[in-house]
């Protein structure tokens, strides 16, 4: 790492716990095997490391799976410590799942100090070995925040061993992931959290009604825009928030959504390979030029791939879409999003047809 590099990400009063970046999702899961494949088979990541009690871990089986700056780590509970119970519990509690958004920082040791002195709660101290530190923090519901740093070593984690390398090429071709959004009861108290705690700043709020259904939803976000965090509150009872409350048991993450230079062959692929996308009434396609301008794919070539298109800048647009649930419960789903331009927005002109291709899917669970 070059000192200039060091520099611009140093702790300041604008990012006082040094975030640079997420460095992975980890989901608890029931069976790390079928999710890890899962999310190989048919969103395109590649097995990158893997461990057990055989390797030195603690309570766990997990696979780590990426592609591009996108890391997720999946972990079963594997024997009877207290460690295999806290994933044991996870799951029977909210089942399958995000239980951390671990961020990389340049000093593990200032991060959960400065955290904790900001009003965060530290619950896991400072673990330092084989140059790699981490320590985590609480956040909504269940799900934590892990700060990581690792001096000198490519290794995901002590204790894991990894797959041996390749070329991530692939036709879902996933960059980074653009934004992790979280449902919650109170929104304005984790947008506090995240401005007291992170120096995160509010960089959009949308109040969305379909007349049914509703939900109220700020962003949070880092100054540079790597970092996004939106936060839903459900502001009718019957709303898609307040059923994943239920479904969850609680608050958590909602959709990840993942960053791609060329969606159509990502999303065209994915569906090929088995992935359940939310329905798209052809009847959106109608008046989408109308809606959004000039872009450079055909309409028709969205409309074969059922793609949602919202213009958030003159200069800019995104393309997006959604899928079905996962896990076996109604909760977590994915977006793929490609962006173009100056592209800031979360599609917040869809959030309508979203919304209202939701509500089509929660009728047919009997919900509404
Ligand atoms: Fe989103």
């Amino acid at each position: 790492m070059s000192s200039a590099t060091s520099d611009q990400h140093r702790a300041t009063e604008h990012n006082p716990l040094g975030v640079r970046a997420i460095d992975h999702l980890e989901f608890y899961v029931d069976d790390v095997e079928k999710w890890a494949d899962f999310h190989e088979e048919k969103l395109g990541l590649y097995r990158r490391a893997h461990g057990d009690a055989s390797t030195g871990l603690e309570g766990r089986r997990a696979i780590v799976s990426g592609q591009g700056r996108v890391t997720f780590l999946f972990a079963e509970a594997q024997g009877e410590s207290e460690k295999a119970q806290q994933i044991r519990a996870f799951v029977d509690k909210h089942g399958c799942g995000v239980h951390d958004i671990a961020f990389r920082v340049d000093d593990v040791a200032h991060a959960l100090r400065e955290a904790e002195a900001r009003g965060a709660t530290v619950i896991r101290p400072l673990d330092d070995q084989e140059g790699f530190t981490a320590g985590s923090i609480a956040a909504y519901g269940d799900t934590i925040h892990t700060f990581i740093h690792r001096q000198n070593t490519r290794t995901f984690a002590p204790s894991y061993v990894d797959a041996a390398g390749g070329v991530e090429a692939d036709d879902i071709h996933i960059m980074m992931i653009d934004h992790v959004v979280a449902n919650v009861e109170r929104m304005e108290e984790w947008v506090r959290f995240y401005d007291e705690v992170f120096g995160f700043e509010e960089t959009a709020h949308f109040d969305i009604n379909t007349g049914r259904s509703s939900l109220m939803s700020k962003v949070v976000g880092d100054t540079d825009g790597y970092i996004r965090l939106p936060i839903n509150e459900p502001s009718s009872s019957n709303s898609q928030i307040q059923e994943f409350l239920d479904e969850f048991n609680g608050p958590g993450v909602q959709h990840i959504a993942l960053l791609t230079s060329n969606i159509i062959r990502s999303v065209n692929t994915m569906r090929e390979r088995g992935v359940d996308f939310l329905p798209v009434p052809d009847t959106y396609y109608d008046t989408l030029l109308d809606r959004v301008g000039e872009i450079h794919e055909s309409v028709e070539s969205l409309q074969s791939a059922k793609i949602l298109v919202d213009r958030d800048r003159v200069d800019g647009y995104l393309l997006q879409l959604f899928t079905r649930p996962v896990f076996e419960r109604p909760t977590l789903f994915y977006e793929i999003i490609q962006r173009h331009g100056n592209s800031v927005g979360f599609g917040e002109g869809n959030f309508q047809a979203l919304f209202e291709a939701i509500e089509r899917e929660q009728e047919l669970r009997g919900s509404l």
